[in-house]
């Protein structure tokens, strides 16, 4: 996948990336899929200096840091920089067009969209796939944690399956026709960092063992495009009984969802998001509303995505498809 158009050299470039739904239930830090909606978008300017700038950061309500060295976009595009002996320097403007601390991706999305950009305008060097360690990076200056489960599906697109971290080994999954999501995000945050600190570290080998069951099914699931066995295999027994009780209403808003149709309901990455996957986009719809009313029913506004599964990742503005 390359972005550049043979011939022609830019100084600037646009790229929306997207929203990620980590974890899946069963597979903690090790799989996660895109959305099509909703994401970040990350303009980038060449400069002669050597250096990344962060000039502007819009729709954050001035939360995210402008240090170059603790934004994401900025730290992705500078690691990037740095490894291909930086050619130029770049001033870098992220558009948030998604809630912070959402469990979304949202840091993934920016610093994802910048390593596109920051590649394209370098002449892509780096194959896409390549990219992938600039934006761990930059997640683990975000929460302390270099995962991978968000910023390789918003790169990749699709279901993204991490084997293993170190080396690192990511493992590209089919998308079963049909499918649709209904994210719900409860307007209330959960900081990535507080969400992992609460986790046990140590498992039960009863819940391991169910939770690999799970887990290996879930992929097996998405190869033979067998909706049964995906919907049983959407179990997590290792994160959402602790995180759930961080969210209002969750074991209502699980619910909800499963009483509508879902094929299956968890926590979306570290939460307070909540997602199900569905059969189709009308039960999505349906589901996303039973989730919202749940989550109204507990005290707590909310909004809801509906999405296919986004097998594209970033696109570049003006080139969308
Ligand atoms: N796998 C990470 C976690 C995703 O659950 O902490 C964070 O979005």
């Amino acid at each position: 996948m390359s972005g550049n158009k043979p011939g022609v050299s830019r100084d600037s470039v646009g790229v929306f990336a997207p929203a990620t739904v980590a974890n899946v239930a069963s597979g903690f830090d090790v799989l996660g899929f895109a959305l099509e909606r909703p994401g970040d978008t990350v303009c980038l300017k060449k400069i002669r200096a050597k250096r990344v700038d962060v000039v502007a950061v819009e729709g954050d309500g001035g939360q995210l840091p402008r240090d170059p060295e603790k934004n994401t976009a900025s730290v992705a595009a500078k690691r990037f920089l740095e490894a291909v002996g930086f050619p130029f320097g770049l001033e870098v403007t992220v558009r948030k067009q998604m809630p912070m601390s959402s469990g979304l991706g949202s840091s993934a999305a920016s610093s994802v969209a910048a390593v596109y950009g920051a590649n394209i305008l370098a002449g892509s060097p780096f194959s896409v796939r390549q990219l992938l360690p600039f934006t761990m990076e930059a997640e683990q200056v975000a929460c302390g944690a270099a995962h991978a489960d968000n910023v390789a599906p918003s790169l990749l697109g699709g279901f993204v399956l991490i084997r293993s971290y170190d080396p690192l080994d990511v493992v590209q999954l089919p998308v079963p026709a049909g499918l649709a999501v209904a994210t719900v995000h409860p307007h209330t945050e959960i900081k990535t960092e507080d969400a992992r600190r609460i986790l046990k570290k140590e498992l039960r080998l009863s819940d391991a063992v169910r939770q690999w069951g799970n887990l290996a099914a879930l992929v097996a699931a998405l190869f033979q495009g067998d909706l049964g066995l995906l919907s049983r295999s959407l179990q997590d027994v290792v994160a959402e009984p602790r995180r759930g009780l961080l969210i209002p209403g969750f074991a209502r808003v699980k619910q909800a969802a499963l009483d509508g149709g879902a094929l299956g309901c968890s926590i979306s990455g570290s939460g307070p998001s909540v997602f199900s996957i569905c059969a189709s986009m009308e039960k999505a719809r349906e589901v996303g509303s039973a989730m919202q009313k749940a989550f109204t029913d507990t005290g707590l506004d909310s909004d809801v995505y509906l999405s296919r599964i986004n097998e594209s990742g970033p696109v570049i503005l003006g080139e969308e498809r």
